[in-house]
Order: C-alpha cells, then sequence, then structure tokens
C-alpha cells in the first residue's frame, strides 16, 4: 500500500468517528465557547473537544507527524507529514442546525499553506449529509454514501451557465468587495449557492454538483482536503493575490472554469 493511500484510509477512519463526535454533540446541544474575529465568528465546544480527539488519534497512528488544526494551532512533528484539521467545517451552519458541515483531514508535505504544501491525502467527512469525500495523492477522488463508493469528476460542461458557489468572511468590511466579485461572476453564472462550508462547496465541486467555487479569505484547514479532492477528480484549484484585507481568493472547478473566474474577478 502507497504511503498516501495509508495516509487516506487513516484520515478516513479518524474524520468518520470524529464526525460521529460531533453530530452526537449537536444531538445534545450546541454551547459557543467563543467568538474570534468578530461576533459571527464562533468556535463550540464540539469544535474544540473533536479537534483534541483528532490530535489523539492522529498522534496514536503517526507519533512522528506535525498537526496543524483550527482551534488548537500547529504542533510540529519530526516527520514530513502535517496532517491539517478542521474539526468542524461551516460551524456556523452546525450551530444554527443546518446539515452542511463537515470534518476536514487532510495530510500534507512541503509548507502550511495550499501555495506551499503537497497534499498527499484528504478527507471530509459530512455526517448529517451522511457523505465521506476522500482522495489520495494519484488515486482520484471518491465519496461513500449508504456504503457505496463512486468516483468522483468535476463537471466538464455547463451549457445553462455555471452553477457556482461562493462564501463570505466573517469581517463586515469585506462584504461589499465579496458582493462586488459575486456581480462580476454573474454573466457566466446559471445561479450562486452559499452552502457555508468550504470543505462541502469543494466536495461537490469534485462530484460536479456545483461546476464551480470561489472565496477569499480561506485557512489552510478549510482547503486542505477539498482542494486534493478537487484536483484528484480532474479538476483545478488556483490561489490569487491577496486583496487589500490581506485576503487570497481560492478558485475552484474545471481548469477553463478556474480560468474563465480568474479573468472576471481580478
Ligand atoms: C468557514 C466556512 C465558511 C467560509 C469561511 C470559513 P469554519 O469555516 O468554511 O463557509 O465562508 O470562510 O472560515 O469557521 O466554519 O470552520
Amino acid at each position: 500500500m502507497s504511503l498516501e493511500t495509508e495516509l487516506r484510509d487513516l484520515a478516513r477512519e479518524i474524520a468518520i468517528e470524529a464526525g460521529a463526535l460531533a453530530h452526537r454533540r449537536r444531538r445534545e446541544g450546541v454551547t459557543i465557547a467563543e467568538r474570534k474575529s468578530s461576533l459571527a465568528d464562533i468556535v463550540t465546544e464540539a469544535d474544540r473537544e473533536v479537534e483534541l480527539l483528532v490530535r489523539e488519534r492522529i498522534a496514536a497512528a503517526r507519533p512522528d507527524d506535525g498537526v496543524l488544526g483550527e482551534e488548537g494551532g500547529t504542533e510540529r512533528g519530526s516527520s514530513d507529514v502535517l496532517w491539517v484539521v478542521d474539526p468542524i467545517d461551516g460551524t456556523v451552519n452546525y450551530a444554527q442546525g443546518m446539515p452542511s458541515w463537515g470534518v476536514s483531514i487532510a495530510a500534507v508535505t512541503g509548507g502550511e499553506s495550499l501555495s506551499a504544501w503537497t497534499a498527499l491525502a484528504g478527507v471530509v467527512r459530512a455526517p448529517a449529509l451522511g457523505e465521506t469525500y476522500a482522495a489520495a495523492r494519484g488515486e482520484g477522488s471518491v465519496v461513500e454514501v449508504d456504503g457505496t463508493t463512486s468516483r468522483l469528476a468535476v463537471a466538464a460542461e455547463h451549457p445553462a451557465g455555471a452553477l457556482l458557489a461562493t462564501g463570505f468572511g466573517y469581517d463586515p468590511r469585506t462584504h461589499a468587495g465579496d458582493i462586488e466579485t459575486v456581480r462580476r461572476v454573474m454573466p457566466i453564472a446559471r445561479d450562486v449557492r452559499r452552502i457555508g462550508a468550504a470543505s462541502v462547496d469543494l466536495a461537490y465541486v469534485a462530484a460536479g454538483r456545483l461546476d464551480g467555487y470561489f472565496e477569499r479569505g480561506l485557512k489552510p484547514w478549510d482547503v486542505a482536503a477539498g482542494a486534493l479532492i478537487v484536483e484528484e477528480a480532474a479538476g483545478a484549484v488556483r490561489e490569487l493575490p491577496a486583496d487589500a484585507f490581506g485576503r487570497i481568493m481560492t478558485i475552484a472547478g474545471s481548469a477553463g472554469l478556474v480560468d474563465e473566474i480568474a479573468g472576471l474577478v481580478l
């Protein structure tokens, strides 16, 4: 078994266990632990508990690897492998009782950002949707639903216009610019979705449910697993230079659509 496949299988096992814990905590009721960059930017007790579980499982299986997690920061390891973890991506959906949230776990090497690392494996587990998306570098992407595993491929054509998704950061100062970006992209869109979890947006692009996705200001843990899942589904993910607020633009879709969106948002 290759290292990539081994890491994907471990990420899958941990993401399913972590997702079950998050799902159970959701049913018991959500407690907001902290507000981060703004009133809208929340952390639940479950985010913290789930990240601790993921860190424990990684440490038990691969004690030499490093971990970069949304809630706990970076713990460096002595191996070349860094795990990039969002325990609950789509925290606001999770807190509000909406199903689009996921546990996102990736194993990367060579850096701590999308432009610097090579992703080896990635899994997005969306417990409330009953779906597990997984990829290993060079092995393709799959989704598992109700025990059935299917290969993923991005949508190649969108004759009715591209079905796109985007997101808006938590900083109110950036909203006007993000709305302007949507206005610029609208001419090629069939419609636009705001799903509320970057990892799920990326998984949907890989599955061809969405044609494309663009958002400014994503963090490494939002994109690590989902970007590999898109690339391994024959799609492309590109980053554009940061805006005045320091937010990098991430664009995903087929290579042609990524070019089109990049030309419109610049
Ligand atoms: C957020 C979600 C959201 C995106 C934000 C992310 P979080 O992650 O992915 O869709 O618009 O930029 O920060 O905070 O729920 O883990």
